[in-house]
């Protein structure tokens, strides 16, 4: 286990913050839960609740909830590129404002990454913004934990894939790695 705290079959983990954060998988009848919170955090991307109605669905597997006395504090949503099997990508990952600063980014990164489901996982990938310092901050930090490189370079352009209307997003690989192996920070 990554964060020995982290109880992935349901059940509540060690309370740190007050109340206790349950980490689990999504199901059918959360999506409009995961919109409204990522509704709650910019600068992400509010996609329809179509959207995270599929996402808690058909990938819910490879996505993780963390709840508060019931409130939805915490969002990751990801899945396996079709070429790629042994990669992760993680599309959002979103903590409210109200739980930031206290570990529970790295929670629901090492959460999913725990799960049956991503055990054969190897390698994530991402996308951030240049000026997104704290997702930036959150991504060191896991690629540190898990004693893994970090590399970046320029993906989907500003004016290239974009029009000018969003900044350049910059695909993050960090890997490989051994998630069944013990953290090492
Ligand atoms: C990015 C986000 C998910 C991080 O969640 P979080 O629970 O606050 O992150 P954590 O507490 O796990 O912190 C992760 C790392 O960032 C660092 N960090 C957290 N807040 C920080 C701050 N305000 N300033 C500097 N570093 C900070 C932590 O120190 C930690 O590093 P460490 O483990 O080496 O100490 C959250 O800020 C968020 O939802 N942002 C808005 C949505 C977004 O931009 N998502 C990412 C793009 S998909």
């Amino acid at each position: 286990m990554l964060i020995p705290s982290t109880d992935l079959n349901g059940h509540a983990a060690p309370a740190r913050r007050g109340q206790r954060i349950r980490f689990r998988n999504p199901t059918v009848d959360d999506g409009l839960r995961v919109w409204e919170l990522i509704a709650a955090c910019p600068p992400l991307d509010q996609n329809s609740i179509y959207c995270n109605h599929l996402q808690c669905s058909h990938f819910a597997d490879t996505c993780m909830l963390a709840e508060q006395g019931g409130d939805a504090v915490g969002w990751v949503s990801a899945y396996w590129p079709p070429a790629k099997p042994s990669t992760l990508f993680i599309w959002q990952i979103a903590v409210h404002p109200k739980a930031r600063g206290e570990g529970l980014g790295r929670e629901l990164i090492e959460a999913l990454l725990e799960s049956d489901a991503c055990a054969g996982v190897r390698r994530i990938e991402t996308t951030i913004t240049a000026a997104n310092d704290l997702s930036w901050a959150l991504f060191k930090a896991t690629a540190r934990s898990l004693g893994a490189p970090l590399r970046r370079e320029p993906w989907f352009d500003r004016d290239a894939h974009f029009d000018g209307r969003h900044d350049t997003e910059h695909l993050v690989r960090i890997g490989p790695f051994d998630a069944s192996k013990e953290a090492s920070a």
